[in-house]
Parts: structure tokens; C-alpha cells; sequence
């Protein structure tokens, strides 16, 4: 087993985490949040999504935030488009990167995007052309690959059939997502050894939700299978409003403390990336998801 020295998080608290808040988040807020972010050294902020407002009415300031936030060079702000009207109202707000979102199960491709998946590829591929014509990055979001809400188990050819797909219309780079976080590591191995018949180790990224427990141990397993992004959210924020129950992603916080405990750089200030949650969780008034966080936290102010 050779592990990396160097893993690239991208937080998606912003966007996979505050979408599912009810309470209106101001934008202010959600500005600031970013800012907190990059000063503690994340290189990828996903800071909002360009759907529709009736559909998920926390996003509907995107333009706003993407144009109130102070940029640092060097730093990959990315947004999701799930289709060109989305695409168009990005590039507007001019963002590194544009995330197309589809899903292995047909359900949840119903549920989430109202249409099916080859639909959902029909309507992916002009904004992917556009995206990369305009020399904008483009990822894909892969989700319900090792479960659904609606349908249960996926197979991991669904996953592949996915894969195949997103890479046939020119996607760069895809996330194996699990999103309502029922995989445990052997069902993710799967699902990313699916991935990795059209998509090579570094254009992978892991995408975790943390609902039964299991996210910090199914990316230790891809890791150790040689994945070096991941996706993960500032105090564990967030779920998706198409995946009842479902909670955030697995914490930032708690996968910067197990990656620096394994020697693996992050180029993460633990600190400030803590004093972010903290931020988040104060406004939200909710104690952080991050076990991390809070036990370093409370040695920060008690000692131990
Ligand atoms: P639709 O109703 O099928 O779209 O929705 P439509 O093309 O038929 O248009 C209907 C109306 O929506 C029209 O407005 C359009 O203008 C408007 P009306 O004439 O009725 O006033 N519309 C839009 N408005 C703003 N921005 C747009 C847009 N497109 C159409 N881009 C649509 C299709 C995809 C838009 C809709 O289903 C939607 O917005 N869904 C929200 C999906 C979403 O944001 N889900 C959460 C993010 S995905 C996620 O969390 C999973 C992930 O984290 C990975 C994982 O964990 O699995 C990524
Ligand atoms: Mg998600």
C-alpha cells in the first residue's frame, strides 16, 4: 500500500452544504464563509449552484455571492450547471470550474433534475463543450453510486455505464458520489473500480456524505486505492433536498485531522479551517458535525 504525500480537498460546504439549510443564509454569510475558507488554504471552493430557485430557493443569490467574494490567485471556485440556462447565468460570474450533475440511479436522476439519465447527458453535453470552449474545467458529479433513496442498492455497472457516459461528452474529471452515505468501504471500492474503466486514478474524486458513519472509513479506502481528491464540507454541513435524511458530507475538518495525522500534506491550516466551522455553526446556531473540530475545540479552550 503506497499512500500519497499530497491530497487536494475541494469544501462544498458552501454549495452541497447550504443548499439543504432551510433558514435563508444571507449572502453575507455565505461570502464570508468562502473567504474563511481560502484563508485556511482550500485551493477548491464549490460556492454555488445555478438551478432553479424554485427548486432550491437557498442558491438563488449565486450570482450575488459569486460576484461579492474577494478571489485569491490560485484558488478554483467552482459552481453547478445542470443545464446551458444554468451554464449561461454562470459564466456571467466567471467560474474556474462548472460541475455537471448526474446520477447512476434513474430514480434519483427523476427526482433530482426531472429528467432520465441519457436525457440528463443530452442536455450535459453542450454545456460541457461550452464550458471547455470558454477554457472553463469541467467535473462531473456522479451520484447514488453505491445507493439511492428510491431505488436502494446500485450496481456498480450502473456506476460504469455513468462513467462512460460523462467521459463520452468530454467531462475532465468525475466524483463517485455516495450520496445518502449508506456505502461502506468494500461497496465504494466497487463503485470507484467501475469509475476507473474510463476514468484514471487522478481524475477521480471521492464525494462521501457521512449519514451512517461510514465516510471517513470509505476514504481511507480510496485512498488507499490511490485517490488524491476528495470532497468533503467545512463541519460536516449539509445533504442534498432530493435525498430525505441524508446528512453532509463527510467534515473537512475530520479528514484534515486523519490526512495530517498520516503525514499527508493538504496544504490545510487545521486552525483557521476550524475557526471557519465555527463561524458557519454560530450563524446556523447548531453545535459542527465534526468530532475533530469539537474535541480540538475544547482542548483550545480548557486544555487538555
Ligand atoms: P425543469 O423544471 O425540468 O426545467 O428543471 P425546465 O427546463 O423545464 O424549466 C422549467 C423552469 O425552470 C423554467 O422557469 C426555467 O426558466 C427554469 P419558468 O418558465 O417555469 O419560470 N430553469 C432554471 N432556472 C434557473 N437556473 C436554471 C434553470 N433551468 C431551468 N439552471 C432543473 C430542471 C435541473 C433546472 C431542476 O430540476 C433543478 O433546478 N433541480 C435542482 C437540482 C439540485 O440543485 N440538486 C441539488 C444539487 S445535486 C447534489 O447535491 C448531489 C451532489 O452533491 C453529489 C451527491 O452527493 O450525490 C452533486
Ligand atoms: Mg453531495
Amino acid at each position: 500500500m503506497s499512500l500519497p504525500s499530497h491530497v487536494q480537498l475541494i469544501d462544498v460546504g458552501p454549495r452541497d452544504g447550504l443548499q439543504n439549510e432551510k433558514q435563508a443564509v444571507p449572502a453575507a454569510i455565505k461570502m464570508e464563509l468562502v473567504h474563511r475558507l481560502q484563508d485556511a488554504g482550500l485551493k477548491n471552493i464549490e460556492v454555488t449552484s445555478f438551478v432553479s430557485p424554485k427548486w432550491v430557493p437557498q442558491m438563488a443569490d449565486n450570482a450575488e455571492v459569486m460576484a461579492g467574494i474577494k478571489r485569491q490567485a490560485g484558488v478554483r471556485y467552482s459552481v453547478l450547471t445542470p443545464n446551458l440556462q444554468g451554464f449561461e447565468a454562470a459564466l456571467k460570474s466567471a467560474p474556474d470550474e462548472i460541475v455537471v450533475f448526474g446520477s447512476a440511479s434513474e430514480a434519483f436522476s427523476q427526482k433530482n433534475i426531472n429528467c432520465s439519465i441519457a436525457e440528463s447527458i443530452e442536455r450535459f453535453a453542450p454545456v460541457v463543450q461550452a464550458a471547455l470552449n470558454a477554457g472553463i474545467a469541467v467535473r462531473g458529479a456522479m451520484s447514488c453510486t453505491v445507493g439511492c433513496p428510491y431505488e436502494g442498492d446500485v450496481a456498480p455497472e450502473r456506476v460504469a455505464y455513468l462513467a462512460g457516459l460523462m467521459h463520452g461528452i468530454g467531462v475532465q474529471h468525475v466524483g463517485v458520489a455516495d450520496t445518502i452515505g449508506v456505502g461502506t468501504p468494500r461497496k465504494v471500492q466497487d463503485a470507484i473500480e467501475a469509475t476507473l474503466t474510463h476514468y484514471p486514478l487522478s481524475a477521480i474524486s471521492g464525494h462521501f456524505h457521512d449519514t451512517y458513519g461510514q465516510a471517513l472509513a470509505n476514504t481511507l479506502m480510496a485512498l488507499q486505492m490511490g485517490v488524491t481528491h476528495f470532497d468533503t464540507s467545512v463541519t460536516g454541513l449539509g445533504g442534498c433536498p432530493y435525498a430525505k435524511g441524508a446528512t453532509g458530507n463527510v467534515a473537512t475538518e475530520d479528514v484534515v485531522y486523519m490526512l495530517h495525522g498520516m503525514g499527508i500534506d493538504t496544504g490545510i491550516d487545521l486552525d483557521k479551517l476550524i475557526d471557519a466551522g465555527m463561524f458557519i455553526s454560530q450563524f446556523l446556531q447548531r453545535p459542527s458535525q465534526s468530532r475533530a473540530a469539537n474535541a480540538l475545540f475544547a482542548r483550545r479552550h480548557h486544555g487538555a
